[in-house]
């Protein structure tokens, strides 16, 4: 990979339903480490697609993919992978409804060798950064949206990964809750030097970003 970039696709092409639906076709991109990039395009165009791919969530059938580097089109344990370099935010926060806030936290860290005071340890430690400490215990129904996107969040930094995916993180909240979360990914991305690949609908949150790229039928038909 050259010097700087995190992520390096080129001519990824992923299929649907043999071949009927090509979802990707042909995506050349480079992300440098710690950028802030963000992803439109109209529904359809592939934009969940291509994340699915940078977080090892599916498997391309054509071209090159290295994140991190590691070759995805080659790598056969991809596990690993995803736990140790990917954060994953959804519109849908998709937290564990009968585990506590502080257990769905924790989940990610069950592969890792912490023991359970250090994983409760740093799960209190991102929960107060999201501003949720005092919501540990309670179950995740019990919160707003908003919180629940926040707790999400913080799952998704707990192993601190080197890439946060968010696929329109805001896009089941309304706009002032909205703006809290943006807010915190923002600051996160600055503080914590971490890359963020976020894909939105709407301008004005594409515009907080490094670069914008625009999506449409499977390629990226511009960058600004
Ligand atoms: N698991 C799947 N099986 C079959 N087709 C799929 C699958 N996932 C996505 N597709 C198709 O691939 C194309 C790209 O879908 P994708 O979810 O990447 O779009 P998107 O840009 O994220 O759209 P939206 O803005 O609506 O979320 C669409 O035609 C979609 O119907
Ligand atoms: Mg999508």
């Amino acid at each position: 990979m050259s010097e700087g970039n995190i992520i390096e696709i080129h001519n990824l092409k992923k299929n649907y339903d043999k071949g009927s639906i090509k979802a990707l076709n042909g995506i050349d991109l480079e992300i440098k480490k710690g950028e802030f990039i963000s992803i439109m395009g109209p529904s359809g165009s592939g934009k969940s697609t291509l994340l699915n791919m940078i977080g090892a969530l599916d498997r391309a059938e054509e071209g090159s993919i290295k994140v991190a580097d590691i070759d995805l089109m080659k790598e056969t344990d991809l596990s690993e992978f995803r736990s140790q370099e990917i954060g994953f935010v959804f519109q849908m926060h998709n937290l564990i409804p009968n585990l506590t806030v502080l257990e769905n936290v924790e989940i990610p860290m069950y592969e890792s060798n912490l023991n359970s005071e250090q994983m409760r340890e740093r799960a209190l430690e991102l929960l107060e950064a999201v501003g949720l400490r005092e919501k540990a215990e309670t179950n995740p129904t019990k919160l707003s949206g908003g919180e629940r996107q926040r707790v999400a969040i913080a799952r998704a930094l707990v192993n601190h990964p080197s890439i946060i995916l968010a696929d329109e993180p805001t896009g089941a909240l309304d706009s002032k809750t909205g703006d809290v979360i943006l807010k915190l990914l923002k600051d996160l991305h600055s503080k914590e030097k971490v890359t963020l690949v976020m894909v939105t609908h709407e301008p004005y949150v594409a515009k907080m970003a490094d670069r914008i790229l625009n999506v449409l039928d499977g390629k990226i038909k511009s960058s600004s």
